[in-house]
């Protein structure tokens, strides 16, 4: 047998190596596995099957007898690919995340340090208390937190009406539209008029709103769903479609049936649930285990009590104060953390906490090589929203597919600014600017930039276009405020 004939199966070998190190294995025993069944190839002077050379690899006595080979010693060399070239298939860059992390952390420890003995130690547990309350004997948010409660039992109430024909589908219909207008209007209304309502306090309001809002539509389109599967097509259809059978859900949960679900329970389960779509019997887990529970509790109090708060003030606020030095950095180091605290700690521990079994909050967005593929994986809930109950609906009623796409992000444009600009009280424009120049900016990068160019594209808009637009607020709000004060 001739060296090319030895070479094919040595690369293919390589290839899988690399990738099985990637999956966890450690390098050295792969490596070792590897460079063994190749040497046995060459004193063999044949390539031999996988299986025969891995059964070969894992016998102690024939790894001694290898070692005593003298053609061991001979060969040192086999045809194969540098790890870091793309044909290698090696795909274990852990130890290359780990290096950028802690080069992050040191190039930026010095501004944090030289503000730490320029300004002092800036956490102070009282402001962090006056972010969300300015008067001790008024609190607007939770009290708006707890009147929110009105809209989910509306929304039931209408839905139990629906159900047993009380109200026609266009007076149902008209109901869920004032019910989820005011849902959406109330509150922002409030905002904007209660002197003692802060911003920080203004956005949790809003983004609790804004989430009921979008479940309550989702509830509103899966009953009507229902009911158009149980009255136009055949009971049995209806059947199969509202109460999926038993075998698809674990633990012996209770399954429902459309109109056993307009309760109560079913629709609190929901509004607490970390998803926005609305379903009769959501895949549950088996139990709750105590030490995943711990592990992200852990993670969620770590991260904004021992992180965030210290970076933000002693990092950023001294920045800001001084107005005019480039923030890029640690507000895309928060925003990062707050993709984690968020997506992968608390909406974890709530699933957890109610045995929500669909875990799949994010996909791997740090991969995008297309501001698209940013988009569809980086926020699934709002994704998922987004396609089940207005980009599909607008699809099938004959919109093309670019002004769809163009109406969904009108419609989280709506949504960013609606976030931002009430709870600051300061109407700017930049976060509807920042989502609608997604658009052309997906445009761009899908035409002009593929691969590696593509994720650095999308790396360099995140890092400089859609947390700096939220900063752009703050910034703004700051100089407005807090100049005035200081001068
Ligand atoms: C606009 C948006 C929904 C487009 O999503 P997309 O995945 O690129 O859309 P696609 O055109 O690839 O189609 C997606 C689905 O529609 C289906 N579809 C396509 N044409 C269709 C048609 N004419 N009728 C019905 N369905 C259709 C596809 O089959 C596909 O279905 P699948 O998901 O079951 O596979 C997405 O970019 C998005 O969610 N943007 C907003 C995100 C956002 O604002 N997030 C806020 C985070 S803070």
């Amino acid at each position: 047998m001739d060296d090319s004939d030895a070479v094919g199966p040595v690369i293919s070998r390589r290839r899988r190596a690399t990738i099985a190190a990637g999956r966890g294995a450690t390098l050295k025993p792969v490596n070792g596995r590897a460079a063994s069944a190749s040497r046995s190839a060459v004193s063999a002077g044949s390539s031999k099957p996988d299986g025969e050379e891995s059964t070969q690899g894992k016998s102690k006595n024939e790894r001694k007898k290898r070692k005593n080979d003298p053609a061991h010693r001979l060969r040192c060399h086999q045809l194969q690919e540098s790890l870091l070239s793309s044909g290698s298939g090696y795909r274990n860059y852990r130890g290359i995340l780990n290096w950028c992390v802690v080069m992050l952390v040191l190039s930026n420890a010095r501004l944090f340090l030289e503000n730490l003995l320029k300004y002092g130690i800036l956490v102070d547990p009282i402001q962090v208390i006056s972010l969300f309350v300015k008067d001790p004997y008024s609190w607007p948010a939770a009290c708006l937190v707890i009147v929110s409660n009105v809209f989910i039992l509306v929304a039931l109430y209408t839905e139990r009406q629906l159900s047993m024909g009380s109200f026609s589908e266009h007076v149902g219909l008209l109901v869920h539209c004032i019910n989820l207008s005011v849902t959406l209007i109330f509150p922002a209304a409030v905002v904007l008029l209660v002197p003692s309502m802060t911003p920080v306090g203004g956005a949790f309001v809003l983004g609790t709103y804004t989430i009921l809002f979008l479940k309550l539509y989702s509830y509103k389109d899966v009953n009507l769903w229902c009911r158009e599967l149980s009255t136009v097509k055949a009971k049995k259809l209806a059947r199969s479609l509202s109460c999926p059978s038993a075998q698809h859900f674990n633990g012996g949960d209770q399954q429902v049936c459309y109109p056993g679900n307009l309760t109560i329970r079913d629709l609190y389960y929901f509004v607490f649930a970390p998803t926005l779509c609305y379903e009769l019997n959501f895949p549950r887990s088996p139990k709750i285990r105590m030490s995943f529970l711990l592990r992200r509790l852990f993670e969620m109090v770590r991260e904004t009590g021992c992180l965030k708060y210290p970076m933000l003030a002693s990092w950023m606020i001294p920045i800001i104060q001084s107005s005019m030095k480039p923030l890029e950095v640690p507000n895309h180091l928060l925003w990062l953390m707050f993709f984690y605290w968020f997506f992968h700690s608390s909406m974890n521990f709530t699933a957890e906490l109610l045995r929500f079994g669909d875990r799949q909050f994010y996909k791997d967005w740090w991969n995008s090589e297309t501001v698209t593929y940013f988009w569809q994986n980086w926020n699934i809930p709002v994704h998922k929203w987004c396609l089940r109950h207005f980009y599909k609906p607008l699809l099938r009623s004959g919109f093309s597919k670019m002004a769809s796409q163009s109406a969904v992000f009108f419609l989280s444009a709506f949504f960013h600014e609606y976030l931002v600009s009430v709870p600051l009280r300061m109407f700017r424009l930049w976060a509807f600017t920042g989502m609608m120049a997604q658009l052309p900016l997906a445009w761009f990068v899908g035409r002009f930039l593929h691969g590696n160019y593509g994720n650095a594209a999308v790396w360099i808009s995140l890092i400089i276009g859609q947390p700096f637009a939220v900063l752009m607020y703050v910034h703004d709000y700051y100089v407005l405020h807090h100049r005035q004060e200081t001068e």
